[in-house]
Formats: C-alpha cells, sequence, structure tokens
C-alpha cells in the first residue's frame, strides 16, 4: 500500500492517490486512471516524455528495491537526467536515482511525491488557496527579514504548543490513539521551530515575535479550530483538522512571498511555504490512506492458539 502524490506546475494543486497490492503497476499507469496528465508517447521507455522526479518520503530515506532497467538507465543517461554517481548507486546499493521515467517505475510499498514539468505550452496554474490566504494580505505586514524571523518563530512555536495541548487533552479523555497523534504534529512542529530558530540565530527574535493582535483572528495561521477534549475525535478528523492548520501555514508564508517588496523577505519566505507545502503532502499522504483504511478495515490479527 501506498501514496503516490503527484505535483506539477500544470495543476492547480497536488493530488495525491492510494495505490493498493494488485491495482499497481507503473507510475505512468496510476497517473493515467486518476487522470494525471503526465506527458507520454512511447510507454516503452525509449521516448523520454514521461520524465518525472520522484521522491520518497520513507523516514531516514530508505528505498525499496527499484528495479532500474538498463533501457531506463540509458535513456535518463542520454538525456543527462542521471549521474556517475546515481549509477552506482543504483547498481550497487539499490538506490534510485532522482529522475525516472514513468512508464518504467514500478509503485512500490512505501509513499512518494512524483513531480513532472507537464506540457509546457499549456498554462502554468497558480497553486490552490483558499480565503484565508486573502485574509493574511492585509493582516501582516512585516518590514524587515529580522521581523519575518520573529513571525516564524512565533508561528512554529505556537502550533507546537499547541498541539502538545491538544495531545494532554486528548490523552485525559482517554483518546490516546489522536493523543499519540498530536504528539507526533507537535514533534513536527518543534522540527521546523528549530529550523526557524537556526534560521535566525543572528538576530533578538524575542525583540520581533509579534503579539496576538498583530494576526487577523488574533491567532497564528497553524492553529487549529480543534475540539480540544472531544473523546470522539477521530484519527481521521484529527489530520483533517491539522491539514487545515498547515495549509494556513503554507497560506501565510506564500503570502508574504507575494506582497513584500523585500527580496531578502520573499526569499526566506518562499522557502517556508515550500516546506509547508512537503507538510501538506504528507498530512494529505495520511489522510489518504485513513480513508482507504476506514472503507477497507483491515482484517484482525488472529492469536494463534497454544
Ligand atoms: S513514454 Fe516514452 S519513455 Fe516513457
Amino acid at each position: 500500500m501506498s501514496n503516490v502524490t503527484f505535483s506539477s506546475p500544470v495543476m492547480a494543486r497536488d493530488v495525491t492517490v492510494y495505490a493498493v497490492a494488485g491495482d499497481r503497476g507503473t507510475i505512468l499507469a496510476v497517473a493515467k486512471a486518476h487522470k494525471i496528465p503526465i506527458p507520454f508517447d512511447c510507454q516503452d521507455g525509449e521516448c523520454g516524455s514521461c520524465l518525472i522526479e520522484v521522491k520518497h518520503l520513507a523516514a531516514g530515506n530508505r528505498k525499496n528495491a527499484i528495479a532500474l532497467t538498463e533501457k531506463e538507465k540509458e535513456l535518463l543517461r542520454q538525456l543527462g537526467k542521471i549521474t556517475r554517481e546515481e549509477i552506482y548507486d543504483a547498481e550497487v546499493n539499490d538506490m534510485p536515482p532522482r529522475y525516472r521515467l514513468a512508464c518504467q517505475c514500478f509503485v512500490r510499498h512505501e509513499d512518494i511525491v512524483v513531480t513532472f514539468k507537464g506540457d509546457e505550452t499549456l498554462p502554468v496554474q497558480p497553486p490552490y488557496l483558499t480565503a484565508a490566504a486573502k485574509l493574511y494580505n492585509g493582516g501582516v505586514q512585516i518590514a524587515s527579514i529580522e521581523e519575518f524571523h520573529g513571525f516564524a518563530v512565533k508561528v512554529e512555536e505556537d502550533a507546537a504548543l499547541h498541539f502538545d495541548k491538544l495531545s494532554s487533552a486528548m490523552a485525559n479523555c482517554g483518546n490516546l490513539e489522536v493523543a499519540k497523534l498530536f504528539a507526533q504534529l507537535a514533534g513536527f512542529s518543534r522540527l521546523h521551530l528549530a529550523e526557524a530558530r537556526k534560521r535566525a540565530a543572528a538576530t533578538d527574535v524575542a525583540k520581533y515575535i509579534p503579539s496576538d493582535y498583530a494576526w487577523p483572528d488574533h491567532e497564528t495561521p497553524e492553529r487549529t479550530a480543534l475540539w480540544a477534549g472531544d473523546p470522539s475525535l477521530s484519527r481521521l478528523d484529527a489530520l483533517r483538522a491539522a491539514l487545515v492548520g498547515e495549509r494556513r501555514g503554507y497560506e501565510f508564508y506564500y503570502s508574504v512571498a507575494g506582497i513584500t517588496a523585500n527580496p531578502e523577505i520573499r526569499a526566506a519566505a518562499k522557502e517556508f511555504y515550500q516546506e509547508e507545502a512537503e507538510h501538506v503532502q504528507v498530512l494529505e499522504a495520511w489522510i489518504t490512506r485513513e480513508e482507504w483504511l476506514q472503507k477497507n478495515p483491515l482484517p484482525p490479527v488472529e492469536t494463534p492458539v497454544s
């Protein structure tokens, strides 16, 4: 079972699909089944039109057997999309190269993000944004890179504290499964917070951390309107609510990058929204899996009678 997230400038938003055993084929076959517009022609590893970039989401970047055929390797080499080191890694360590051919690359038992350029003659789609993004255009004005770092630290710190609080609330009302999930999300936010603090190393961020009134709705974007303490909250509800928060985080940084006239702030905000986009992808992949599991519950594990 694996989640495959497709991302391309020719798509208005990323699409995650769940590929299950038996349905699985090449990435191109999965894309075609879900109307994802990866260009293709020969479907036999001869033309290179289905070139894609594959990112593996597994912890520790562990990849499964890659099955890079001689044909695919040779065409990637001709296209200048595989290095000598990558060929060595593929042959000796079974590590996949960055680029693949969608018609030759099989979906394995792991979550991946597939990026492709698509038909470059088609207009580039603007990213999908909710109405919340517009709110930030007038809501937060950032004057300097130091101030941006202050905002970023505050966003990530709030998100970590918020998830910690939700985790304890869920543990207190006995919903241990969701408590664990929120604790995990708090851990992710703390990693992001550490990154934000690292980038702001030369800045005394305490001087620039904005007060609550600086934000639309008086709260930072990644805080989610969750029903903390609701013992009936399912993992899927929790994931969906967390996704709303991550999307708001993405939209906040995206809006900052879009409205600032300061190139330094724009570059920093761009890095942050790209990272937030990855978090959104991971949560979407989890949600797709959870939805699939709800429709197809796993059979109970039988305990051997001794
Ligand atoms: S479609 Fe021609 S190489 Fe994949």
